[in-house]
């Protein structure tokens, strides 16, 4: 069996920066035609300038690869990145204009300070920045938020719903035309709230959240590269992800949220939050789609719906095809020179591949 999608995009992807480029870039341009980059970097995009240099590292990187994989070129050229900006309370609202005049951008990334990797110069009050989120619903930029609480008292299976409860309803009472993608979600409360919002609010959700619930995190012990944040949930949160992503619901788009971190800092006393999963992303969609006898629905959802949100045109880069058959993740990939990363479901056969 296979089915032959439109090259897709990715609606929220880490690639990092310097080497490691070599490895995310190659992983997302086999398979997508854009991606959202997402601007968490130990230095982060927080200008329009640092965006357009961001930008110029990740297409040198991917000249070199097309240099390194000349059968592959053609599928490697069409590879865009599409680029955000690292909200935080120095932003200075001419810098909004500057991205709206960019071209080059197309989303400011919210992170609450501290919720996750490298979120320390993120958003201590969400209400400081009323004059941002007022002239960015007068601009159409759309507001990206990583929808998690910090209060060290809420419990950290509660923290997407609290967000919604309290920063996502104050934000969308206060600005009823602000476009809002509310990145990876991971509840019921997440999908019943989009369902309900117009249609100006959107959300990505991520392959693995569409695989895996809290119960796997602690599989016959702990399993650090399923650990990513926000958490997986319990398992009826994972089913009504994977009713709203293949539900055909023009609302729910594609973003991995593959966030690469080296072996050995995910295999520690302390491992960080993150899941790699651009080495094979649409092979792990087209799983959880086929789980539920839904992959006539996942062309939409990986290669319209993001597109038609952004008001972008839709891809029309040569077709992806996917084979069903077994497909056998490697137990690690090389990420830099010294680092190894682990793929999602390493060492795991999955039922699909691209071909
Ligand atoms: O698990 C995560 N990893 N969640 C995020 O929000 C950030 C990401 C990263 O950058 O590693
Ligand atoms: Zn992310």
């Amino acid at each position: 069996m296979q089915i032959t999608l439109t090259k897709p995009d990715d609606w929220h992807i880490h690639l990092r920066e310097g080497e490691t480029l070599n490895r995310t870039v190659y992983d997302a341009a086999r398979q997508f035609n854009r991606v959202m980059v997402m601007p968490n970097l130990v230095n982060p995009i927080t200008s329009v300038d640092k965006a357009i240099a961001y930008k110029k590292q990740i297409l040198a990187t991917l000249d070199k690869l097309i240099e390194q994989h000349p059968e592959e070129a053609q599928n490697l050229a069409h590879f865009t990145p599409l680029m955000t900006l690292y909200l935080t309370h120095d932003l200075a609202p001419s810098e909004l204009e500057l991205a709206k005049a960019s071209g080059i951008i197309h989303g400011i990334k919210l992170y609450p300070m501290g919720a996750t990797t490298l979120s320390d110069k993120g958003i201590s009050d969400i209400k400081k920045l009323a004059p941002i989120f007022g002239r960015m619903q007068e601009l159409g930029l759309v507001l990206q938020l990583h929808g998690e609480v910090t209060h060290p008292d809420v419990d950290i299976f509660d923290k997407e719903k609290v967000f919604i409860e309290t920063e996502l309803a104050y934000l969308t009472q206060t600005f009823p035309h602000l476009k809002i993608v509310l990145e990876h979600i991971t509840t019921e409360e997440a999908v019943a709230f989009v369902l309900n919002a117009p249609k100006h609010i959107g959300a990505t959700i991520t392959a693995h959240h569409l695989l895996i619930n809290r119960n796997d995190m602690f599989h016959k012990g702990i399993r650090p590269h399923h650990y990513c944040l926000p958490i997986a949930k319990r398992k009826h949160h994972q089913e009504k992800l994977l009713w709203a992503a293949t539900s055909g619901n023009p609302k729910f788009f594609l973003g991995t949220d593959s966030a690469p971190h080296a072996q050995h800092k995910k295999e520690n006393a302390c491992g960080c939050a993150g899941i790699y999963s651009a080495n094979d992303a649409l092979a792990y969609y087209a799983m959880a789609f086929d789980k539920v006898g839904k992959l006539s629905l996942l062309p939409d959802f990986a290669t319209r719906f993001g597109a038609q949100f952004y008001g972008l045109p839709v891809s029309e880069t040569p077709l992806v095809a996917l084979l069903k058959q077994t497909n056998l993740i490697p137990e690690s990939l090389p990420l830099t020179q010294q680092d190894e990363v682990v793929p999602f479901m390493a060492g795991q056969t999955l039922t699909w591949c691209t071909q």
